[in-house]
């Protein structure tokens, strides 16, 4: 078994007497891509800074491709770590073309090195512009430049802090495509800080939710969707619908039926808009609005339980009856 590529082992970084990342421990399997989600200032970029050796953790211990590079008595500068790094202010050097800019990095004889960043500018698809200058790049161009910069020196680890949103929707999916090619291609793992959760499952093989620097919820893209197991979490992934309840003998009582619950007290019962369904019977309410969504329809719909959004595929009103499917209504801590 290869060396996990990242191992986090109880890290803590605290600035001042708050924790912005908080006994954070996980492991990324080499060649693996994680996405870091979670709410603003929940420690995302920290926890980044820390993996590249921008920050030195308080506690614990970091090792990458099984060498620890961080931890008591212990310190590996950024440039031996063998990691590169993507974040949102691209900082190309404004003075040099792409084709230099992609060079820079680059061990070895002057021309083997322009033949090597030629042939990175070449797979993202910018051979034609490699004399050009960043100011004569579009911002789609230059996130392509600094994508193939970071990639050239053939990096085991790459870091990206929301690479992709300066870009507009169209260029995002490309950016976005051609970095999952590459980093697939080239057999590195990475991990990616982004806002955009839809994003983020399409590309990676798991997510991390941090909030308020602690590790949530870690595991692959469906699980979390599926089984989320904080309303933060459901909500970071796609729209949810969030119920009060109250959870006593190991059950709780939700408009769609007695769901088992592992904690008692109060909770909260969640259950997503497309797995909600209209039917001759159910839960009664009434249509209060219904919005277009490109491919389907979201009714919001007044119960005695509250307001739920439900999917549908077409424009809806009056009365209706809603179930849920099977195993779609989950429990959540209160
Ligand atoms: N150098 C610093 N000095 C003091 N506090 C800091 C420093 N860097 C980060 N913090 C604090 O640590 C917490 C986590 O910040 P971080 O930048 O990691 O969040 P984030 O998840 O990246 O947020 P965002 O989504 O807004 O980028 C925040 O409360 C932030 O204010
Ligand atoms: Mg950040």
């Amino acid at each position: 078994m290869a060396e996990p590529a990242i191992t986090l082992d109880r890290i803590t970084r605290r600035f001042g007497d708050r924790a912005a990342v908080d006994d954070v421990s996980l492991s990324l399997a080499e060649g693996r891509i994680l996405a870091l989600l979670g709410p603003s200032g929940g420690g995302k970029t920290t926890l980044l800074r820390l993996i590249a050796g921008l920050e030195a953790p308080d506690a614990g211990t970091l090792s990458i491709a099984g060498r620890p590079v961080a931890g008591p008595g212990l310190w590996m500068p950024v440039e031996q770590r063998g990691v590169a790094l993507v974040f949102q202010d691209l900082a190309l050097f404004p003075h040099m073309t792409a084709l230099q800019n992609v060079a820079f990095g680059l061990k070895g004889a002057t021309s083997d090195r322009r033949a090597r960043a030629l042939a990175w500018l070449d797979r993202v698809g910018l051979a034609d512009l490699a004399h050009r200058h960043p100011h004569a790049l579009s911002g789609g161009e230059q996130q392509r430049v600094a994508l193939a910069r970071a990639l050239a020196p053939e990096p085991r680890v790459v870091l990206f802090d929301e690479p992709f949103s300066a870009l507009d929707a169209h260029l995002r999916q490309s950016v976005r495509d051609d970095v999952a090619r590459l980093l697939r291609d080239s057999g590195a793992s990475a991990v990616i800080v982004t806002h955009d959760a839809q994003e983020a499952m399409g590309m990676v093989d798991a997510l991390a939710i941090l909030e308020g620097g602690r590790l949530i919820q870690m595991d692959t893209p469906q699980a979390v969707y599926d089984h989320p197991i904080t309303a933060t979490a459901a909500r970071l992934l796609g729209p949810v619908n969030l119920l009060p309840g109250q959870a006593e003998g190991g059950a709780v009582e939700t408009p769609f039926g007695r769901v088992a619950s592992a904690q008692e007290g109060p909770v909260q019962i969640a259950v997503r808009p497309e797995r909600l369904h209209l039917a001759q019977a159910g839960l009664a309410g009434h249509v209060a609005g219904c919005a277009f969504a490109g491919d389907c329809w979201i009714a919001t719909v007044e119960t005695t339980a509250g307001p739920l959004r439900v999917r549908v595929s077409g424009p809806t009103q009056g009365q209706v009856h809603l179930v849920a499917e099977p195993g779609a209504v989950r429990v959540l801590p209160g």
